[in-house]
């Protein structure tokens, strides 16, 4: 009896141990932090930010990300657009699906036309990581990749990910080893906002928000297929690419200019924008993006250790993503629509490895004995209120008096009105206005994908035009 009895407790207690180490999510189903002014829910599934509330100018809470109210929705809809994941363990495209590393070359999965979108098939973003480490203010979420499942890339990968909440900063700390191979890693956090939470009667669409980007005078250039072409273009101050002039430029400054819509490539089919902007010159802990919307009054400043951040204004959104309606929307609207939302994505040049001549395989490339880290914080404010990065370090300009260094001098705020000589720019691109055909077979990969249709390869090492 006694043994039997002892025998038990042994085995209690290692169940309990067990347990201590499972963490169990709340009766929504979601792990939820909170700071005095932040709520951030999460699931482990992709480690996704499900719902982030913030207080609006009424100080009212808003949820100013995009996902699903119904979870099962995550895994089950192949046509999510990697909402609010960690996508890996290389993020956003590989031209023609392929890189060489160490004399060898290697094959990774067609997935979005010729190149390979998030890694392939069985990226990070749709997995289900462990929860490893959970608190009132954050939550760790890990993922072991071994060799063979992101398939075509060479090793294992373990990475741990770190969502924290302290005032009101979001902050995101991503670590990563590769112990086993040399393997191409690039991660980010792949959030979609809209600030007004889909509830302006006026506009559900994001062009009414502001985005600026103080250090991005410059871009890649890319294909029709969203693929980097090597060069490094500079947006002219008020021109269709430009974030960098004025702090007050609406997002959608040139939402009139016929070259809007085709701006993302796609034939003309991807409106607006789905490319990545170079980080240069940013002082130490600046703010490197502001996105800011008058009708929420909310303002979002994202700080961050990275070169870069994609900028994708959900062109290939089209209705068929139900809006989260129990904390977004109003009567009457109910789904997600093209170009009404906008992922913001700090990261590394999109396909670093196939360009040597941009310097980027050092950052890009992880092997044994090496610790891959990334990190970005998103601070939330009140339009007008200049405390929004408060705690958050010195280093960044006010919205209004910013300065580029660069050659650019030109300052004044751009008005909405595109410049004149474009304004009767004949529309060159293809007429046609819906996702062309590529997009119908596989729903999945939506997100950014361009429908290919690629420009002739061939991304000539050509020189970075320099203004
Ligand atoms: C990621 O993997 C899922 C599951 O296989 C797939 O449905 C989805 O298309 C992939 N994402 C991308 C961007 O390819
Ligand atoms: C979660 O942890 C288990 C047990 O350690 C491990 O077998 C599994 O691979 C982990 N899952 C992921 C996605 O890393
Ligand atoms: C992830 O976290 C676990 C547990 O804290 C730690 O043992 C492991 O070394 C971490 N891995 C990485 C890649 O940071
Ligand atoms: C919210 O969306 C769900 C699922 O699409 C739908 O069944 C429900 O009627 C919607 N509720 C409201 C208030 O619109
Ligand atoms: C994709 O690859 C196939 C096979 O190599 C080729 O025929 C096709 O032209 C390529 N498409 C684009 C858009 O590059």
């Amino acid at each position: 009896m006694v043994s039997y009895k002892l025998q038990f407790l042994v085995w209690a207690t290692a169940f309990a141990g067990a347990l201590a180490e499972d963490f169990e999510p709340g009766e929504d189903g979601k792990f939820t932090i909170s700071s005095d002014g932040l709520v951030a829910k999460f699931i482990p599934y992709g480690a996704t930010l499900t719902n982030l509330f913030v207080k609006d100018k009424n100080d009212e809470d808003v949820d100013v990300v995009l996902g699903y109210d119904d979870l099962s929705r995550y895994p089950d809809d192949p046509g999510h657009p990697v909402y609010n994941a960690i996508p890996g363990r290389y993020a956003n495209r590989i031209g023609h699906g392929e890189f060489t590393l160490d004399d060898e070359t290697y094959e990774t999965e067609q997935n979005d036309g010729n190149n390979t979108l998030h890694s392939g098939t069985n990226n990070w973003s749709f997995r289900d990581w462990n929860v490893t480490a959970v608190s009132d203010d954050s939550i760790t979420f890990s993922i072991y990749d071994a060799e063979g499942e992101s398939k075509g890339f060479p090793g294992d990968v373990y990475a741990n990910v770190t969502y924290s909440v302290a005032g009101s900063t979001w902050k995101i700390s991503i670590e990563a080893t590769a112990p086993t191979k040399r393997t191409p890693l690039l991660l980010t956090q792949h959030t979609y906002f809209n600030l007004d939470a889909y509830k302006n009667p006026e506009t559900d669409l994001i062009w009414d928000h502001v985005l600026y980007l103080p250090y991005s005078a410059r871009y890649l250039e890319a294909d029709q297929g969203a693929l980097p072409t090597g060069k490094i273009l500079t947006a002219e101050p008020g021109s269709i690419n430009d974030f960098a002039s004025a702090a007050s430029l609406p997002f959608g400054h040139h939402k009139d200019d016929p070259a809007f819509k085709g701006n993302c490539g796609a034939d003309g089919a991807c409106e607006g924008y789905n490319g990545y902007w170079l980080i240069e010159d940013a002082p130490e802990d600046a703010v490197v993006a502001t996105l800011a919307s008058a009708f929420s009054g909310i303002k979002a400043e994202l700080k961050t250790d990275q070169p870069g951040v994609v900028i994708y204004s959900c062109s290939w959104m089209g209705g068929d993503q139900e809006l989260k309606n129990s904390t977004q929307g109003i009567e009457g609207r109910t789904k997600v629509e093209k170009s009404s939302c906008v992922a913001i994505e700090a990261q590394d040049y999109p396909d670093g490895i196939n360009h040597p001549e941009w310097d980027r395989l050092d950052a890009q490339i992880t092997g044994p004995d090496e610790l891959y880290t990334w990190e970005s914080s998103w601070t939330f404010g009140l339009l007008g209120d200049d405390s929004a990065g408060e705690g958050e370090g010195e280093g960044e300009k006010d919205a209004c008096e910013e300065e580029e260094e660069e050659e650019e001098e030109e300052e004044e705020p751009v008005k909405e009105e595109p410049p004149a000589e474009e304004e009767e720019a004949p529309e060159e691109e293809a007429p046609e206005e819906e996702a062309p055909e590529e997009e119908a077979p596989e729903e999945e990969a939506r997100e950014e994908e361009a429908p290919e249709e690629e420009a002739p390869e061939e991304e000539a090492p050509e020189e970075e035009e320099e203004p």
